[in-house]
Formats: C-alpha cells, structure tokens, sequence
C-alpha cells in the first residue's frame, strides 16, 4: 500500500506518540495490532460529535431505495458527521464528497461509499436466487468478484450483500436476492458470495478488486408472515437457530465485515432493537468483530414498531443493543449525544462502534489514499470488460432450470423451418436485468428475441414475431394476429413473465400466476393445438399448475441480466444442455405457501400408498406435494444413479461414513447432473425435518460416461439443537437418498450413528 502523508496522518502519528490513548474495549477485526493502534489513535482525537459522525450513514440519491429523507449531506460533511454515504456511485459523483469530506472536516476522516451492488454493478449477472440454480459455487463467487471489480472502479467500497435470508414464500418479493430455501445450500452461497466479494482475508480488503461485503437482513427477515415485506416474522426460537441462522453464520465464518440489521420484528421486538440478535447471537455466541448498519431508517422505524415513544428513546434502544450505524435515518445524529450525556448509553459503546467502523476504514486503505476507489482511468477500463460479459454469460446459462420438455428443446438449428416468437418477453430488455440491477444499464441487456436471431444466423429456421400482450394490464388487442402468426408456425416459442419491478423489495404478490393476460392468451394458443415451448423471465417461483398441464415445454430462465438474449440462445439451441436445479420450491397454487423441502412429518402425514386418506394432514383440493421441488431440472439427456453403498451401518463419533454411488450419463448427449444427498433423521428430542440436504456435487459427462461420486457423513452433519437448545447429534436410526432432486426417493438407504 502506498502510504500518503496527509495532514490527518500526520495527526493521527501525534496522537499515537503524544496521546496517552485509553484503549477503548473494542475486539479488532482484523487482530492486527498494528491497526488497533491506529484506529484508538484516530479515536482519541474525536469528539463525541464526531464519533456520532462516523456512526451515521446519509443517501447521495443518486438512486432512491426507500422513503427520501430531507437532510441535505454537505454541510454534515464539512463538519465531519458523515462516516459512510450510499446510493451515489462513479467517481464524478463521489469523488467532490469524498473532497468535501476531507477539504473541510477539522479531521479529515474518509467516508465509506456502500451500494447495492447485489448481483451486478454494470455488468448484471443472474439475479441471486437465478444464479443458486447454478449450485455453481466458484460461479457465484466469480460474479461477486466481478461484481466488486466494477463497483470498486467507481467509487464504492463496500456492498450491502449478500442477502442470506432464507426464503420459502413465492409471494415475498425479495426471494430474488437470495439463494434459496435451504439451510445447507444457504450457507456455502452464504461463503461462496461473501468470499468473492471480500477476497479471503482481511489483508486482501486492500485490494481495489474487493469491496466489504454486508450480511442481511439479520434476522429471519424472509420468514415475514404472509409473504407481505417488512411484516412480523413469527418464528420459534428454534427454527429462527435452525433455519434462518446459519447462513449468516457462514457468512461471518467466511469473513463477512458487516451485518445489516432486519425491518421485522421477531417475538416483539423488531430486530434494530434486539439485543439477542446483537449482542447474545452475533457478538457473545459468535464473536463477530466487523460493524453492523440498519437497514434504511430502521431506527426511526422502532416509533412506528410502537416500542420506542419517540425517536431519542429509538436511537437508546438501537445503540444499546450494538447497532453501529445508522442508515440515513438520522437518528443517531439527532439524539444519541443527548442519550450519552443522559447517562443512558455509554461512552464506552460508543466508541466501540466507531472504532469498528474506523477499522474497516484503516483495512481498505482509506487513510492512505481517500480516493482509491476512485480512478478515472481505471473506471473507464474496468466496466463491462468483455471477460465479464463472457462470464455473465457463462453463469447466466447455468441458471436456466428446465421445468418441462416433451419434444420441443432443443430447437436444432437445422430442423424446423419457421417458429413463431411471441409474447411480451420476446424483445423485453427492460425487465431482463431484474431488480436491484445496480447501475446496469437496462438497454444494453440482449432480448431473447436478438439473442435467437444471432445464434440462428444462417440456419434453416425463420422466425416470426408478434408480442400479443403486455405483462400487466387488460388489453387483448393484440392477440388476434399473435394468434395468427401462431397458426402459420410450426413451433411456436412463448416468452413470458412478470415486469422487473414485480419482484424485489415492497413487490410482493398474493396471486403468483402469470400477470395480466398472459395465460388468457396461452389459453387461446392452446386450442391451435400447436408445439409450444414457454420460456419464463420472472422473480419468484410462479404458479405454473395451468401451464403445467398445456405446454408442452417450460423453460425458467428468471432474470438473466445483461446478456440473457444470448444465454438463452444457447440453451434452447442445445450449444448448452440446461443443468440448473431450482432452490425454492414451485408451489401447484398460492394457497400450499409456505411450501420447502424441509418440513415436518406431522403426527398425521398422508400415506404414501393411500394419498386419499381422511383425517391426515393435507387438502381437500390440492396435493401436498410442490409442482416442481426443490432440487428439482430436466437435461437434455438423461442420468441414472446406482450402485449406492455404504462403507458401515453404524456411525461413530469420530469416524466417517462413506456413500459411494455411481451417475451415468443414460442419454445421447453431454450433459451436467446435480448429485444431492439427503438425510432423514428418524426421531430425535425433538422432531426433525422429512430430509435435509447434506452434500451435493455437480458432474458433466459425455454420453455413455459414468463417474463415482462420494459423499462423507459425520457426527457433525447430523448435528441440530436438542431438546435444551444444545447443539449435538443423538444415537439413533437415519435414512439417507441420493438423488437427482429432493423429491426423488428410489436410492434409499439407512445407518444409525452411536457416540
Ligand atoms: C433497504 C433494503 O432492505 C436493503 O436491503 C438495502 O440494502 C437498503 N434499503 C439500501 O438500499
């Protein structure tokens, strides 16, 4: 690192020498002590205004992603009260307030830019949950890497992902940040994203290819009651340990230097004030040493929550429970010194906060150089490098899940002479990137209909065009020649979905099938009784039931960023044979949410053999079963799994058990096959789920191929939190599978595991 002499270095290196600094009490991230000289330096030189400074967050608006709040940031960052801002981005706008910051604040402490950069800067990769479908770990972490590349070449040096919540109700708009339904699967994205976004330790912070990455929404905030956003989560203590905390752990295991608190609340307490989440949870029983911010105005928010009568009680709740920083709320700013100089928060928490956010500023190599993550030069070369957009491509293909195929993928270059495209996603590109796209540029992103036209160049189809309809709304008018075109067609391509802005944050939706009249028109297709393949751009899962039954092929191709057009080319041309596997349940209808693999058994859980049975626990008018599960996607060829064996019955403490199984590639093509092994603990002190995942490998073979695949079992795999909360496995019996999706049962096999 190139070391600047500033005059603020020059300050802190007096304070260093001259200070007699009281050491606040603050565990250094880094465990550096270097750096924990510095920042106790840094803080020794600062008032109480100061300190409440760094502990504030203000909005550039440059982008608006929540209600606008007044206060305008110059005159703050003068006065050095700003520590960190966000929604601005590129170096021309970040630049003058970073100047503002440094040319005016008696001192001079660098402001830490954050953004969204969630599944893409400019170049925009698959949303997060298209990407999970991957289970493409190195994938998900190139793309953060890239993603952090891009960010970190205009200005931003930190990001507010990688969401981790789980997620296991479509109507929740924000399923799209995250990976998924599954606690296993969960916690290696959790890893993976975190990794690529911050490098593999705190020294590689200083790299300008990484930027700090943030977990949220801690916590349980995708468990939201109804699928509504930003509404009560009611979990019990144990599936909040179970379920929605792991990944966030994984996320600190892997490094992550910040959390971001949730807008729920949880038992009656919203999670901005929880002092079991921020200070038993993640700093007692975890030992997490970064800072963690609210999320947007969530401490104004505890008034609205009705646990704070006004927002100087809310800035008291929020610091006493280890709240760090405040986003753009203002509260800290307005009330916290009163609260200090009250008595009811501590000086000493606060100078906890600010030295962890200090710290963070000290690793990026802010004081050295306040302006390297803003670099003209670099900014201009480094967005959307063809190298990224290879990789987006890449990454975006691998996300496509195949729902259904009966003879319409691939369609061969050579075979069929003329099918007709048509529907509101064919030359859609607005909608492509999907939401929380960062600065991607929504008319740069490459429409189906373009993609298709490019790889088909010179091949014997002709294509024919008519949209029919729009997503939203009523008009019909357009499908009379749509309809026509259709008949005309000896394969009709369908491409629907639902608009960017139907899923994300405050985007949720009680009715999950396709949007206005898209099916009214699918319905009118279907009567030509014509081949039809759907192609599907959407944010959650949809309710396909209809869809299900009448076209002969789905493809889910979500939101595939900039370059979906062509990565759907190659996917239904066959140059790519389709290998995603979907991380969040399909539900037949609404009605079934919330609807995971992972559930209970239930004391009356319908029998197998005996699906009408009175008196158990299913529907009058709809199977328990999702339409398409967790795990589950087709190929164009085809895989059989055999040969499972176990090297013992019995797992011992301290030993292994091995599941060895053979996968073959059965069809007449190269294809790839997720392997996922899954686990039934049979009884416990409490009730465990009907499975759980376990392991899962991802294998390409050519055709005729067969690979052995292993699987290792331990005594800490089979672990979960007893009847007393302790984490521990039991004695007892366990089923096992190995399967090609979790509702895949035919490779069972069962050990017991002993102390
Ligand atoms: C609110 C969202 O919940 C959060 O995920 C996001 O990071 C912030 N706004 C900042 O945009």
């Amino acid at each position: 690192m190139k070391t600047k002499l500033t005059l603020f270095s020059i300050l802190v290196c007096i304070a260093m020498f001259s200070c007699n600094t009281s050491k606040s009490k603050y565990k250094s991230y880094s465990g550096d002590a270097e750096i924990e000289r510095k920042v106790d330096s840094v803080l020794s030189l600062m008032t109480l205004e100061e300190k409440i400074g760094q502990m504030t967050q203000f909005s550039g608006r440059g982008d608006i992603t929540g209600p606008e709040m007044q206060n305008e940031v110059m005159p703050y960052l003068k006065k050095g009260l700003v520590g960190s801002m966000f929604n601005e981005a590129t170096v021309e706008k970040v630049r003058p307030l970073q100047e503002a910051a440094l040319a005016e604040s008696r001192l001079k402490i660098p402001v830490l830019f954050g953004y969204d950069v969630i599944h893409g800067f400019r170049t925009i990769f698959p949303m997060s949950l298209a990407e999970s479908c991957s289970w493409d770990l190195d994938l998900m972490k190139e793309s953060a890497r890239i993603a952090a590349t891009e960010a970190a070449a205009e200005g931003i040096s930190w990001t507010f992902a990688p969401m981790v919540d789980i997620a296991r109700d479509a109507r929740w708009g924000r399923v799209m940040e995250g990976a998924g339904e599954d606690v296993y699967l969960g916690k290696l994205v959790a890893t993976a994203r975190v990794k690529g976004f911050q490098g593999e330790g705190w020294k590689d912070l200083e790299s300008t290819n990484t930027v700090l990455a943030c977990a949220k929404h801690f916590a349980a905030y995708g468990a939201a009651e109804a699928g509504r956003d930003y509404n009560t989560a009611e979990v019990s203590e144990r599936t909040l340990n179970e379920i929605y905390l792991p990944p966030f752990l994984a996320a600190k295991e892997a490094g992550v230097a910040t959390f971001m608190t949730a807008f729920n609340e949880i038992g009656g307490v919203p999670c901005t004030a929880s002092k079991y989440l921020y200070k038993d949870v993640l700093r007692d029983r975890w030992d997490f040493r970064g800072f963690v911010v609210t999320d947007y105005t969530a401490i104004n928010e505890l008034v609205e929550h009705g646990i704070a009568k006004d927002e100087a009680q809310a800035a008291e709740l929020a610091a006493n429970a280890g709240i760090d920083m405040d986003m753009t709320g203002g509260v800290y700013l307005e009330n916290l010194k009163a609260q200090v100089e009250a008595g009811k928060v501590s000086m000493e928490s606060i100078d906890i906060a600010v030295s962890r956010i200090l710290e963070m500023k000290f690793l990026l190599g802010l004081f050295d150089d306040p302006y390297r993550y803003m670099d003209e030069a670099r900014q201009e070369s480094t967005r959307m490098k063809p190298a990224f957009l290879a990789s987006a491509r890449n990454i975006a293909k691998r996300s496509v899940v195949l729902l259904k195929n009966e003879n319409i993928f691939p369609i061969d270059k050579s075979s069929r002479k003329t099918v007709a495209l048509i529907g509101p996603m064919i030359k859609n590109q607005t909608s492509l990137n999907g939401e929380w796209a960062g600065r991607g540029d929504r008319n740069q992103s490459v429409s189906l209909f373009d993609g298709l036209q490019e790889k088909y160049k010179g091949s014997n189809i002709q294509f024919t065009y008519a949209s029919a309809c729009g997503l939203k709304g009523n008009d019909k008018s357009g499908f009379k020649s749509a309809l026509n075109i259709a008949r005309k067609a000896d394969l009709v391509l369908v491409a629907m979905g639902e608009d960017f802005n139907w899923s994300g944050e405050a985007a949720c939706r009680t009715n999950i099938q396709l949007p206005g009249v898209q099916q009214d028109f699918l319905k009118e297709l279907k009567k030509l009784n014509k081949p039809t393949g759907l192609v599907l751009v959407n944010g959650r899962p949809l309710d396909l039931s209809w869809e299900n039954e009448n076209m002969d092929a789905i493809m889910e191709a979500w939101y595939l960023g900039t370059t979906a057009g062509d990565a759907l080319a190659d996917v239904i041309s066959g140059d790519y044979n389709p290998s995603g596997k979907l991380t969040l349940s399909f539900p037949r209808n609404v009605g079934q949410v919330p609807i995971y693999y992972n559930a209970k058994n239930t004391g009356r859980p319908i029998p197998k053999d005996d699906p009408d049975a009175d008196y158990k626990s299913t529907y009058i008018d709809v199977e328990n079963s999702p339409l398409y599960p967790f795990g589950y996607g087709l190929s164009y060829t085809t895989f059989s799994i055999k040969d499972v064996k176990l090297n013992t019955n019995t797992l011992k403490s301290g030993e292994q058990l091995t599941v060895n199984a053979t996968l073959s590639n059965t069809g007449g093509l190269y294809g790839e096959e997720v392997v996922q092994l899954y686990v039934q603990d049979l009884y416990g002190s409490v009730s465990r789920p009907v499975k759980e995942l376990k392991g899962f490998e991802k294998v390409g073979l050519e055709p005729g191929e067969s690979k052995e695949i292993q699987f290792t079992i331990s005594e800490d795999d089979l672990k979960f939190f007893d009847i007393n909360m302790n984490f521990v496995a039991e004695d007892g019996d366990f089923k096992l599978w190995v399967s090609t999706s979790s509702s895949d049962e035919s490779n069972e096999r069962s050990f017991n595991f002993k102390h």
